[in-house]
């Protein structure tokens, strides 16, 4: 009998990949999800679309705060939690509740439930977000927590709850801070999406601020390999940077990417920075490297081919519906 483990946010973009490679790697699956409306939907479905048909796969539909998890995670090897409200620059003003009631609430009710049980692991996807702005580049894991907006806060307030219930209840429980995440089945409020689908449209590229703005991205088959290290992991380390192993400006990410696009001429107009954005980030991996073995291994001149071809093949499956 294979093992089984529980991913959460199952079919969002990272999550839904991860269960791709723990199926692939001969797991038992429970992915859960919500499929809240932060974005289309019917994305999500196509996201586990091919999955859906494997024997070894179960999905639960629902919210993590409207479920009795204890007899999901009871039996589980491991837990991979990775539903969020994601989205930095959303998460001002109302939606701030929606930011409470995933990124913390369900949180502390997920961490309750695994209190206690045979688990081996406890995968939290935290986040780049929970540093805030800051010179000090590249960030390890003992740079400050400052968080620069909502989001962060709630990213930051997670992975708290989570090492608080290790190291009062033992919960085996390790954060991995992912940067910048892209590829293949990337939320369409991130920068690359907005820019593929806006190149593909013949619509303006909108970049915030003066596009001097430094990220390290990180390809999702990288942040997948992260996790699978994650799950195996049998040393004493609680947090990892999982960054892509280089940072860049926005302005050379996006002349990769119009360069990688089918159609020329693409306009970018110049806006006011958003409330929330850092100016950079740029993970110290030494850590991820020494104690998980983990190496980004993905460039972005190939890496956003992927996603440009993803984007195309998305769309023409929305179409056909
Ligand atoms: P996503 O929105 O595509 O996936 C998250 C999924 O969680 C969604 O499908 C949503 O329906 C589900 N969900 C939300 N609230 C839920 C709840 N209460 N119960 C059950 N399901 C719920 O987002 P993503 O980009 O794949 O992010 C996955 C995780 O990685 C999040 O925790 C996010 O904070 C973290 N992260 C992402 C990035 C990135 O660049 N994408 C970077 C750092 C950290
Ligand atoms: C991303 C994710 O969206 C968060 O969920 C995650 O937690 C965070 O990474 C992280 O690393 O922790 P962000 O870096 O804002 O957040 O990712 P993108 O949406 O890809 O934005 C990258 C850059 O492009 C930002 O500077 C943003 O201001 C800019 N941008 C974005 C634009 O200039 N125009 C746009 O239309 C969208």
């Amino acid at each position: 009998m294979s093992e089984k483990v529980v991913v959460t946010g199952a079919a969002g973009f990272i999550g839904s990949h991860l269960c791709e490679a723990l199926l692939n790697d001969g797991y038992q699956v429970l992915g859960i999800d919500s499929f809240n409306p932060n974005y289309d939907v019917r994305i999500k479905r196509i996201n586990i679309d091919e999955i859906s048909g494997n024997g070894d796969f179960e999905l639960i539909e629902s919210s993590l705060n409207d479920l009795d998890l204890e007899k999901h995670v009871a039996d589980a090897g491991a837990v991979f939690h990775l539903a969020a409200q994601p989205g930095v620059r959303d998460s001002w003003s109302r939606r701030f509740d929606e930011y409470i009631d995933a990124n913390i609430r369900a949180t502390q009710v997920l961490c309750e439930a695994c209190r206690g049980k045979p688990l081996k692991r406890f995968v939290y996807a935290s986040s780049s977000s929970v540093y805030g702005d800051t010179e000090q580049l590249p960030m390890n894991e003992a740079h400050p927590t400052k968080p620069h907006s909502p989001y962060g806060v709630t990213k930051l307030s997670g992975e708290a709850l989570c090492l608080l219930y290790k190291r009062n209840f033992g919960l085996p429980a390790v954060a991995l801070r992912f940067f910048t995440v892209y590829g293949p089945r990337q939320r369409p409020d991130m920068a690359f999406h907005k820019f593929i689908a806006g190149g593909l449209d013949g619509n303006p590229i909108e970049i915030y601020g003066n596009g001097t703005q430094t990220r390290d991205f990180t390809f999702v088959s990288d942040i997948v390999d992260a996790c699978m290290r994650a799950k195996d992991y049998h040393g004493e380390e609680s947090v990892f940077n999982i960054g892509g192993g280089s940072r860049i400006a926005l302005n050379d990410a996006l002349d990769i990417l119009t360069g990688a696009l089918p159609n020329e001429g693409v306009e970018v107009i110049f806006s006011d920075p958003v409330k929330g954005d850092v100016m950079h980030t740029y993970a110290d991996i030494a850590l991820a490297r020494n104690e998980l073995g983990y190496e980004p291994k993905m460039g972005m001149e190939e890496g956003i081919v992927r996603e440009i071809e993803w984007v195309g093949s998305m769309r023409r499956k929305l179409h056909s519906e």
